[in-house]
């Protein structure tokens, strides 16, 4: 349990800087979410925290000890890959005290904490089995257990849920919110899910091509994302631009706005929030919302309108007028 400080943190493979100079502070017993597109980073980031990777650059901190030149071994890391590689010759029980051998432990201690953390992911029964006997959610905490039985100062989880299918996946990250309050690890997890990611953390680190486009709480990054890479990337955005008309003629971009889909009205009849007139393109109805595809003076906006009531009876090829609440404009940098 450690609050991490990451100053600068740089990785260069042969001329490609695949991360730039990060900057992180993150505080003790946090659940942070590294999110971005393939290729971005992550792992990588990772990596040099649990100490696999030497940076170029660049410090990293527990609490106040600086760490960047301490081997694997003595960060005290818990780590869970998608790959969570279980010991197949080995029981359930003799997987989770493997770290605890390791570090010369007494026999009783290493049961003791063995049947502790088998009893927070709820795999009590299933000590004495091994791997192939189980399924990949039960797999999955044992390996969450065998990272937890140390007791880190950090967790490291590297899309360690992508494999299981959408029901497991949101059984195991309630249960994981819940162990990782009882345990108060720090905690960074890596994923490609944004609904995951926003369910589950304090805070979102947002990075594109080796940099941090932005952090904050998922609220935040949804709601305020600063620029058109991160209003993108979680979620789907709207995006409006007004230009400057210059006297020669030339022009450039003045100003940007996201609107989201869900903040966008829909109606036949023009009323006080409508601003646009469109075409509807195209009606994809999904159970809970209906999304409307609205062309609008040459562009795509998307709508996504709640089923809760009765919606008015739109169809394709219909003349709608949009719009918004004020409220509802982020502005991005430009
Ligand atoms: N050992 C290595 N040698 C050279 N290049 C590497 C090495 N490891 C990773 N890279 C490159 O560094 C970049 C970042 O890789 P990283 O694994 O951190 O991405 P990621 O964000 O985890 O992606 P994904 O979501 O696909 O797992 C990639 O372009 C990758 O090809
Ligand atoms: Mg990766």
């Amino acid at each position: 349990m450690a609050k991490v400080t990451i100053k600068g943190l740089t990785k260069i493979y042969g001329e490609n800087t695949v991360v730039n100079r990060i900057n992180l502070e993150i505080p003790n017993g946090m659940l942070v979410s590294i999110l971005g597109p393939s290729g971005c980073g992550k792992t990588t980031t990772l990596r040099m925290i649990a100490g696999f990777e030497q940076p170029e650059e660049g410090e990293i901190y527990f609490d106040e000890e600086r760490i960047t030149d301490i081997g694997v071994n003595k960060r005290n890391i818990g780590m869970v890959f998608q790959s969570y590689a279980l010991f197949p010759h080995m029981t359930v029980a003799q997987n989770i005290a493997y770290g605890l051998e390791q570090r010369k432990f007494s026999k009783e201690k290493i049961h003791e904490k063995v049947q502790a953390v088998l009893k927070l992911v709820h795999m009590e029964p299933y000590a004495d089995r091994k791997p192939k006997q189980l399924s990949g959610g039960q797999q999955q905490r044992v390996a969450l257990a065998r990272a937890l039985v140390i007791e880190p100062r950090v967790l490291l989880l590297d899309e360690c849920l992508s494999a299981l299918d959408k029901k497991l996946r949101v059984e195991m990250q309630a249960e994981l919110r819940k162990i990782l309050e009882e345990t108060g690890v720090t905690t960074f997890f890596v994923t490609h899910d944004q609904e995951e990611a926003m369910t589950l953390s304090d805070y979102i680190v947002v990075m594109n091509n080796g940099l941090i486009e932005q952090i904050g709480t998922p609220f935040e990054v949804y709601e305020r994302p600063k620029n058109q890479f991160v209003a993108s990337f979680l979620g789907k955005a709207n995006f409006f631009k007004k230009e400057r008309h210059f006297d020669n003629g030339e022009t450039d971009l003045a100003e940007i706005f996201a609107v989201r889909p869900e903040k966008i009205t829909v109606s036949k009849e023009k009323n006080e929030k409508s601003l646009k007139v469109g075409k509807v393109d195209f009606i994809t109805y999904s159970g809970n919302i209906t999304t409307y595809a609205i062309e609008v003076e040459g562009s795509q906006v998307l709508a996504e309108i709640q089923n809760a009531s009765a919606n008015e009876e739109i169809v394709k090829g219909d003349m709608v007028h949009i719009g918004w609440e004020q409220g509802a404009q982020i502005p991005l940098e430009v």
